[in-house]
């Protein structure tokens, strides 16, 4: 063999080698997530409750592969304050696992899941754990009972993996079934204007009277009556 071969050869080699360690790595789902900048409290959560390297093992292993539904902070933002933060451990990982399907499903074959479709939270039944995937005009919808989403870009996609962008963090009923958006408590409040048209000519009128008496108690004291 010639010089040139033999440093060809090694050097296919060395790619090989390379190749089996890094090629076949299964992909890290908080790595995949970082890239984009706007998943922190996802990734936050993800870390915390040990849900990402429950992912990434089963990922290695795994042959059917999983579909996985990121809201970004922006979605996270949106939620009543202490939404998340007020759930136990184990509500913090069944909320993560309702964002998580066992299997891999591509854009094109989200319309040919049935409804309810099972998410790693489990129970599907009604008032548990149901997410429901509709699809319309190119759109993908995503119903948890509590919210509705709408699927968003591809983040990451290789046959075994598929991440997408969801507008809403998927609140599962099991958890959220009492859950009030942000907006819908402000409407139930009456507005302004109502409270002083029905009651406000009585309450002036009342305040007038008080300051009379205020005034007439005040006068009589220091007259000494
Ligand atoms: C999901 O769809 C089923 C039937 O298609 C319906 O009975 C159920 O109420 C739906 N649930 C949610 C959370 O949208
Ligand atoms: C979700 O969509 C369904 C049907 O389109 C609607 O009845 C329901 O009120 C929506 N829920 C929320 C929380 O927007």
């Amino acid at each position: 063999m010639t010089k040139q071969a033999i440093f060809f050869l090694s050097l296919l080699h060395v790619f090989l080698f390379h190749c089996t360690i890094t090629c076949a790595q299964a992909p890290d789902i908080t790595q995949i997530l970082d890239k984009y900048g706007d998943f922190k409290v996802l990734i936050r959560l993800l870390k915390n409750t040990g849900v990402a390297d429950q992912l990434n093992g089963e990922l290695a292993k795994s042959n059917t592969g999983y579909t996985f539904f990121a809201a970004p902070d922006k979605a996270f933002s949106e939620l009543r304050t202490g939404t998340i933060n007020k759930l136990s451990d184990l509500q913090k990982v069944q909320f993560l696992q309702f964002h998580i399907l066992a299997t891999y499903v591509t854009l094109t074959n989200f319309q040919t899941l049935s409804n309810p479709v099972p998410t790693q939270a489990g129970d599907t039944t009604a008032g548990q754990f149901p997410l429901n995937v509709t699809s319309s005009d190119r759109e993908v919808h995503l119903s948890t009972g509590v919210v509705n989403a709408t699927l968003g870009t591809t983040l990451y996609s290789d046959n075994n993996l598929a991440v997408y962008q969801v507008d809403k963090v998927l609140l599962p009923l099991d958890i959220f079934s009492d859950y009030k958006p942000p907006e819908a408590v402000e409407e139930s409040t009456p507005p302004l204007a109502a409270t002083v048209d029905k009651s406000g000519a009585v309450t002036l009128a009342m305040h007038a009277m008080f300051v009379l008496l205020g005034i007439a108690v005040n006068v009589g004291a220091v007259l000494g009556l």
